[in-house]
């Protein structure tokens, strides 16, 4: 690191015991400050609350806490502002910010770590980050589903083709496909919402791990902090990293939810298909064929999985096994974290802003969703419902009626009546109204069907 400065001796946060400073490969595998300086307006927001308390208790002066308070919040400024020298020989942020302190105010600075360890102080910094982590994709999971709402309300009518192993299965409406996408994601939005709920305590107080026999205020620290509560014991409040696990669950849930909806914008966009139109802006050229519009966002939204689910393998690698309670393994929890998190908001930025522009070709969905037979349930349906037939029969019946249609390479609805009765004599001109794909899909009421009042409802709701 540039900014890195050697001691002359000793560590002067912990060194008491230690004649030597340390190896350089010690303190390049110890360090972790390349990184957790992201959590640096987190430490020092716990340290304000950590310092009001003690003073409100009487385990530090009021003076004291005033200087204290003061200096964090200079420090806080000298961060944002860029003006900081962080230094590795002081391991992380925690300890990069306390002496940052005592070189501001003295000795009261040593007045700070009273009832406290970095153990609790790691803990209670990343949950405050993972919880905001939370809250943030949340919203951003409600912009997405206002995209996909605002599409699902303009194709309500917009028939399309929908697919079973990406075969024309049964016709479908753009509406009612964009709404699949909306229930994923107001899952994905209720799982953030459930995680941050539960990783919703205090773990502040902890100390190393057995609690402390200063009489602290943990209800307060919680409160100002604004956690519901107090994590109720002590070791697992500095072991536990599952709040972090349970952010990467929801996170990879939702990026195979990202790279499904991707797929098909790929898919959707190529000249194969040409169900969408993607805008200019989510899209990129080729620097050989003229031609190419390319769908790098949805591609590259597509990708992000990897890294997301990868950061979770990490985690969830990195903790199993490790005995209570703190264990330095530990400090490797957070850049999989930060990778994941950075890594999920833009891919749900991209994902609305593609989702917000891209068009519906109505013309070539509509025709699309006529090709491969995609009304034959409707036609086995007419069979049973008018003709009483027994469903499986009725299946075979329409089987027969497809080999025709494609032996003579036209449409259900393009074979004569005398054709169809040579196969079944009971069928009647009446079996030409459910043909159509207009009528197949409008056929389809049941709850959370494809028909288009049912889709405006759900919309509506
Ligand atoms: N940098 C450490 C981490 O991220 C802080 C906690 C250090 N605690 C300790 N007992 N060495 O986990």
């Amino acid at each position: 690191m540039a900014d890195d400065k050697a001691p002359e001796q000793a560590n002067s946060m912990w060194g008491g015991r230690f004649a030597d400073r340390p190896d350089a490969i010690m303190e390049e595998i110890n360090a972790s400050i390349g990184f957790d300086r992201r959590l640096a307006s987190q430490d020092i927001r716990g340290s304000q609350a950590h310092a009001a308390m003690l003073a409100a208790v009487g385990i530090i002066s009021d003076d004291d806490h005033r200087a204290i308070s003061q200096g964090l919040e200079e420090i806080g400024a000298e961060i944002a502002s860029g003006d900081f020298v962080f230094r590795r020989d002081l391991e992380d942020i925690h300890m990069n910010i306390e002496n940052r302190l005592r070189e501001k105010i003295g000795d009261a600075a040593g007045r700070l770590h009273t009832a406290r360890s970095r153990n609790d102080q790691v803990a209670l910094d990343f949950r405050l980050w993972v919880k905001e982590q939370c809250v943030e994709a949340e919203a951003a999971l409600g912009r997405l589903i206002s995209a996909l709402l605002a599409q699902a309300e303009s194709g309500t009518e917009t028939v399309m083709p929908g697919f079973t192993h990406l075969q024309v299965a049964q016709p479908v409406t753009w509406g009612h496909h964009m709404m699949a996408y909306v229930e994923m994601f107001r899952r994905d939005r209720s799982r953030f919402a459930d995680a941050r709920a539960r990783m919703d305590e205090c773990p502040l107080g902890a100390a190393a791990l057995a609690g402390t026999g200063f009489p602290i205020d943990r209800d307060m620290t919680a409160k100002a902090l604004g956690f519901a509560r107090p994590t109720a014991n002590s070791i697992d409040s500095v072991s536990a990293r599952d709040f972090a696990l349970e952010f990467l669950s929801a996170a990879s849930i939702c990026a195979t939810h990202l790279s499904r909806l991707s797929e098909e914008i790929v898919i959707w966009s190529s000249a194969q298909f040409d169900f969408i139109t993607l805008s200019d802006k989510f899209t990129t050229g080729s620097s050989i064929m003229p031609q190419k519009k390319n769908p790098d966002a949805a591609e590259l939204t597509r990708a992000k999985v990897g890294r997301i689910v990868g950061s979770l393998i990490t985690l969830m690698t990195v903790m199993k096994g490790l005995p209570l309670a703190y264990s330095k393994d530990m400090q490797e929890d957070k850049e999989p974290v930060f990778d994941a998190a950075d890594a999920l908001a833009l891919a749900l930025a991209a994902m609305t802003g593609m989702v917000a522009d891209m068009q519906p070709n109505v013309a070539r969905l509509r025709e699309a969703a006529a090709q491969g037979f995609s009304t034959a349930t409707d036609l086995a349906d007419w069979l049973v419902r008018e003709l009483g037939m027994p469903f499986r029969d009725a299946h075979h019946v329409t089987g027969s009626l497809v080999k025709m249609a494609e032996d003579k390479g036209c449409d259900l609805a393009d074979l004569s009546l005398d054709a169809m009765q040579s196969v079944e004599g009971r069928i009647t001109e009446a079996v030409y109204d459910v043909l159509t794909v207009e009528a197949s899909v409008r056929s389809r009421v049941s709850y959370g069907g494809a028909a288009p009042v049912k889709v405006a409802e759900q919309v509506a709701r």
